[in-house]
């Protein structure tokens, strides 16, 4: 099988890890792809916002399976035209990434599902805004509706900073705060079946306490110990079906991956929202821990093929930790040099923003690498993690500390 990977960064450098591991995978193409992907797939400088490069790439390569890595391509379509050049596309629809480029597009398709979720108002004026407010005071959750590169949620306890927000947007959805640890659960789906990935957990917050700035994501793990025992049955029967179901009735079945994040609340489990890609971080534990073979099962879901696929796991546990260029996320450094990388058994360092300039690799993105730990738990996982993480050179860059660290207490406690 011939594979064209759309993206570049560490999600799509595990990604491409686990497709180039199924035997099945004879050919890796990736586009635009980054240097950790190029030492061992063809990489193309395309850009993932040219919608007709991207589909002539996938016609003259003759690729068999297309998979998408980020959201815009994705809501700019680009599925459509490359099923509509009759080749099996791992990623929805425009119309079904609708999901995750309109949070009030979402919040519809949940109350039709009967999908538990924050209650909700969409607003477009001044008054609504100030209504909606009101009526479900502090902590102000306030959403953009439509993409905004993590920028668009702010919760809130100061009224002034929740209404300007508000204002800012276009269409903001205002909503209850939901109370309650969040985790990430995913779902493959070919549209008609979705089978549920184990659930992960990411620390979006810059620094250690869940202190600083939001952040595209600074760490993640997987399993949970802590979570409830039947998380994966309960978010496959309360969200992940209902949601596969409404949108195959709508006339739009969702193909691709549906990633639910959930907040976990003292009346059950809330869909806080959908993105409809892999996450990152949470795709460089996920994809290490995975042993289902990967080109094979999202060619199936490409092909309308996932009937009788069950998910298989290793039993181990994986920590991801993000090293981050100086200054971000406000403004990153970029350009630096990253002058060591070492070599530890049981990590596996992915590629998110770098770049091979003619006296080595830079850096070039606020996320620079993401470092996986593999274990038997999540204390060996960590270890291995931070052990390599570590000793990785490039000046003034950052990670948290603290990534999985109350999991692995808690983990001993069992
Ligand atoms: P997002 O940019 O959509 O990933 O949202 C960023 C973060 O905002 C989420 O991970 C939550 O921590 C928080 N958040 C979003 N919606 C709510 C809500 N209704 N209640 C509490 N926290 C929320
Ligand atoms: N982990 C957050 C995201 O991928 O959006």
């Amino acid at each position: 099988m011939k594979i064209l990977l759309v993206g570049s960064g560490g999600r799509e450098h595990a990604l491409a890890l686990g497709l180039q591991a199924d035997p099945e995978c004879t050919e890796l193409h990736c586009a635009p792809g980054n240097p950790g992907i190029a030492t061992f797939a063809t990489i193309h400088p395309v850009a993932i916002t040219d919608n007709q490069a991207l589909v002539d790439l996938a016609k003259q390569l003759a690729v068999d399976l297309v998979v998408i890595g980020p959201e815009v391509p994705l809501v700019n379509g680009v599925a459509d035209l490359l099923r509509a050049a009759g080749i099996a596309t791992f990623g929805p629809s425009k119309a079904a990434a609708q999901l995750e480029g309109s949070k009030d597009f979402a919040k519809g398709v949940m109350r039709d599902a009967g999908v538990p979720t924050a209650r909700s108002f969409t607003c477009t004026t001044e008054s609504e805004i100030n209504e909606a407010l009101d009526s479900f005071g502090a902590p102000y959750v306030v959403k953009d509706d439509g993409l905004a590169a993590g920028k668009g949620v702010v919760v809130t306890q100061e009224r002034t900073e929740a209404f300007e927000h508000a204002m800012s947007c276009k269409r903001v959805v205002i909503e209850e705060f939901l109370d309650g640890p969040e985790i990430s659960l995913f779902g493959i789906s070919d549209g008609r079946n979705i089978l549920p990935m184990q659930p992960a957990q990411d620390f979006k917050r810059a620094l250690d306490g869940d202190l600083g700035p939001n952040t595209g994501g600074m760490g993640a793990y997987s399993p949970l110990p802590w979570a409830p025992d039947d998380i994966m049955d309960e978010t496959y029967e309360k969200v992940l079906a209902p949601m596969i179901a409404e949108m195959a009735a709508r006339g739009t079945p969702f193909v691709g991956l549906l990633y639910a994040g959930l907040a976990l609340t003292d009346h059950g489990i809330r869909v806080i929202e959908f993105n409809t890609r892999f996450g990152d971080p949470e795709t460089q534990v996920l994809i290490p821990l995975l042993k289902t073979p990967l080109a094979q099962l999202l060619y199936k879901a490409a092909t309308d093929s996932l009937d009788d696929v069950a998910l298989e796991w290793e039993s181990g546990s994986a920590v991801t930790v993000v090293l981050a260029a100086p200054g971000y996320p406000q403004s990153p450094k970029i350009n630096g040099a990253i002058t060591a990388i070492p070599e530890i058994e049981g990590a596996q360092i992915f590629h998110a923003g770098t770049s091979l300039a003619p006296h080595g690799l830079v850096s070039s993105g606020g996320r620079v690498l993401t470092v996986t730990g593999s274990g038997a738990d999540l204390t060996e996982a960590r270890d291995r993690a931070y052990r390599a993480i570590s000793q990785i050179q490039l000046e003034g860059s950052f990670f948290r500390s603290d990534i999985a660290f109350n999991a692995s207490v808690a983990e001993k406690g069992n």
